[in-house]
């Protein structure tokens, strides 16, 4: 226990899950006008995922929660929390968190979407893991699942190259040692020029209905923001937990860009090696790219008991946030 004699909560299950349909560069050569080449030396993604046309969000979240909770060795009625950080949700309302929940089987815990865009599962641990060391919750699954294809415009070469459907899962329990050590979440909302859906329910609801809400980007200034952003999260979570650089084992990025992320593996002084990259086969899945990365690391077993992980994101409002932890 900690000297306050609050629990730490750690992470005993990673499930995850990709659309079966690949896009690859060569396609989407044929879409619009691009290269493979261009794609790959800007962003490192090679291809993504879409979603199938009735395949929804939550479609994709039940299958990762599904693989997390059996790696967890856990049941839906064992559950007391289930967060779905998700800027593509199901519906309007009821949050994609609830239309999981009923499908999963849990009645009663309380189930609530997040929407921070590409720092939603960040933001989506950080709750959890205050239920948990409050003692409000003992078990909470957090889900980041997307369908960014949705919200792309496929005639838009500055945009639409960048993006791809994914969900990934965790369950989280209290336990005696850590888990996570620290969590980090900021937002600056000034920057909403630069990276939005500038449509929705009460603003610009005509495009919203008309099925053109579509994701606009300036890149350059928002790719400078990020690597500027990112490096100041590393050093606010190192001096938080009085940690050097030499202390992180593994670094589990937000997969945006390969450049961003070589930029915060740099701050760091860190190898790419240590470097969990997924990025290039399924692009920006922006909410589910961190548990996506992270699942795919423990099932191989590159993250090891007792290893030191640093997670971190930066995406649309601006947000931004890290999340370290001591994989249990
Ligand atoms: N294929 C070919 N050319 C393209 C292209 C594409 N898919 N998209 C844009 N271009 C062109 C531009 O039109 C521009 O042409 P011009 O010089 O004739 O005007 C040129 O490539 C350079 O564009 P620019 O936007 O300056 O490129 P860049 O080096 O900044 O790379 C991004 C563009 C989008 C890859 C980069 O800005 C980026 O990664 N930004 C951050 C995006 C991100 O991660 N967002 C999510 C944050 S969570």
């Amino acid at each position: 226990m900690t000297q306050s004699n609050q629990p730490f909560s750690r992470i005993i299950g990673t499930g995850a899950y990709l659309p079966a349909r690949v896009l690859s560069n060569a396609d989407l050569e044929k879409m619009v006008d691009t290269t493979d080449e261009w794609i790959f030396t800007r962003t490192g993604i090679r291809e993504r995922r879409i979603a199938a046309e009735q395949e929804s969000t939550c479609d994709l979240a039940e299958h990762a929660a599904r693989e997390a909770m059996a790696n967890a060795g856990i049941t839906a009625q064992d559950l007391d929390l289930i967060l779905v950080a998700t800027t593509t949700p199901d519906l309007v309302f009821p949050s994609t968190a609830c239309l999981l929940q009923a499908r999963l089987g849990n009645q009663g815990a309380p189930a609530f979407d997040i929407q921070a865009v590409c720092t939603g599962f960040v933001y989506a641990l950080d709750v959890a893991d205050k239920f948990i060391r409050t003692g409000a919750a003992r078990r909470a699954l957090v889900i980041g699942a997307e369908t960014m294809s949705r919200i792309v415009d496929w005639q838009d070469r500055s945009t639409c190259v960048l993006f791809g459907d994914g969900a990934g899962a965790v369950v989280l329990e209290a336990g005696d040692a850590p888990g996570i050590l620290s969590t980090h979440i900021h937002a600056d909302g000034r920057y909403s020029d630069l990276l939005a859906v500038p449509a929705g329910i009460s603003c610009n609801s005509a495009r919203f209905k008309a099925g053109e809400a579509y994701l606009t980007m300036k890149g350059n200034p928002v790719f400078r923001m990020a690597v500027k952003t990112l490096g100041e999260i590393v050093d606010e979570t190192l001096s938080a937990n009085r940690m050097g650089r030499g202390d992180i084992d593994w670094l589990v990025p937000h997969q945006a860009n390969i450049r961003i992320i070589q930029a915060t593996a740099d701050k760091l002084g860190m190898s790419m090696d240590k470097v969990v990259v997924t990025v290039d086969h399924h692009g920006n899945t922006s909410g589910a790219s961190i548990p996506l990365a992270l699942h795919s690391a423990v099932r191989d077993g590159r993250i090891r008991s007792g290893e030191t992980v640093l997670m971190e994101a930066f995406g649309g409002g601006f947000t931004w946030g890290s999340v370290l932890l001591k994989w249990a």
